[in-house]
């Protein structure tokens, strides 16, 4: 099992006997909530578990402690290893001696049947009652609170430390699920399959390269793929937004538009092509291979190709999905985002940059851009507007507030 970290109090004889006891704890999600043990006495939280009795497996201590403490009972099948946390400390009841404890945490189900509890005595002491808690953020600064007014540390300071860790893991999974879901949602063309094949080959300019290659122009993190998710959702929007659909083909869209910037790798590897001329025949093998006939392959890989040219965007007899591809390309990266970008850029060039550096810039970039908007379609540009009278907003209240003080 990963180690999440290790805890060392460096309070005791480094000769001392050594005491070791492990133990197994259970992360349990159900609906939404979190099963944890409330101290009603003290008013702290933490993951139900406890000692690994010689000679038994950890994940039948789990089980056993969890239906010990809680009452619930865990289905093996369930259990998933997350992670361990390292413990070593003066053993309190050796002066001489060093108490280890190697914690293991594991993600589990429970059952809807229920058990009859059996709480320890110190369990009794310190009111320990299971609950079903839904933010695990709550409880991270419960047991805080706790730390803070003279609590215990060690176990208080693990539980919340693996608390926080947690509820990042969750947060994540739950993203992915959300984004597994909005991609079901687009229809059934296999829209997972090519974003998976879109995302591998821009893998080569995202992580590494040298040379410019995996560095950005604008010398930050700035992900390619997400871009193309971002545009894809753009597309989606405006697709639903608008009304007739005349001329449109959502599901070639909808491709063209995960397939837009795939020729980036290449361009930037080779540092001569455009980006979208790169993209066809990238994106016409990839059709070709999964069945696509060939005038669609040609339809889609040509919206790739001239996805670039900007210019056309106001040619009255432009192709309704390249013109909604273009739309949707600038969408992104504009508004809100464009101001985190001019930060980051601001930060990446200078490390001392000041809040004044970053006004400069939005001033010079996203500001302006928002009044130059590109936008063709009514849905575009109402799209377009409601980021530009933010930015507005945002403008007139950061430049009041950097002032401010200069009286
Ligand atoms: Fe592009
Ligand atoms: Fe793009």
């Amino acid at each position: 099992m990963k180690q999440l970290f290790s805890m060392d109090k460096q309070n005791y004889n480094p000769d001392g006997p050594v005491f070791r006891r492990p133990s197994a704890r259970g992360i349990i999600e159900r609906d939404g909530k979190f099963l944890v043990m409330h101290s009603r006495k003290y008013g702290y939280y933490k993951f139900p578990g406890g000692g690994i009795e010689a000679g038994e497996d950890p994940k039948e201590a789990l089980i056993r402690e969890v239906a010990e403490e809680t009452g619930c009972v865990v289905i093996p099948e369930s259990i998933e290893e997350y992670g361990s946390v390292f413990r070593r400390e003066l053993d309190t009841d050796n002066p001489d001696g060093i108490f280890e404890q190697e914690n293991y945490y594991y993600f589990c189900k429970v059952s809807e049947e229920s058990v009859e509890r059996k709480p320890e005595d110190y369990e009794i002491e310190e009111e320990f009652v299971p609950e079903w808690q839904p933010y695990l953020m709550n409880l991270v600064h419960e047991n805080r609170v706790h730390l803070r007014r003279g609590g215990e540390p060690g176990i208080i300071e693990r539980e919340l430390r693996v608390m926080d860790m947690v509820d990042e893991v969750i947060r994540r999974k739950h993203y992915e699920e959300a984004e597994a879901t909005a991609i079901r949602a687009l229809g059934d063309e296999d829209y997972a399959g090519m974003l998976a094949y879109v995302k591998s080959v821009l893998e080569s300019v995202e992580t590494e390269g040298e040379g410019g290659v995996g560095v950005h122009k604008l010398e930050f993190g700035y992900s390619r793929f997400e871009h193309s998710k971002r545009v894809l959702g753009w597309s989606k929007r405006l697709y639903d937004m608008t009304p007739g659909k005349t001329g449109l083909r959502y599901a070639d869209l909808m491709i063209a538009t995960i397939f837009h910037d795939v020729g980036r790798a290449e361009s930037a590897a080779k540092g001569v092509m455009s980006h979208a001329a790169a993209g066809v025949p990238i994106t016409r093998d990839y059709l070709l291979a999964h069945g696509f006939d060939e005038e669609r392959t040609e339809y889609i890989a040509g919206l790739v190709g001239a996805h670039s040219d900007k210019w056309r965007m106001r040619e009255p007899d432009i192709d309704r999905n390249l013109l909604m591809l273009m739309e949707a390309d600038y969408l992104d990266d504009m508004g809100v985002l464009g101001l985190v970008m001019d930060t980051l850029i601001v930060r990446a060039r200078n490390e001392k940059a000041t809040f004044y550096d970053c006004y400069n810039h939005f001033s010079r970039y996203t500001h302006p851009m928002m009044y130059d908007s590109p936008m063709v379609t009514p849905e575009g540009k109402a799209l377009w507007n409601e980021k530009t009278e933010l930015v507005e907003r945002f403008m007139e209240q950061y430049k009041r507030d950097i002032t401010i003080g200069k009286i």
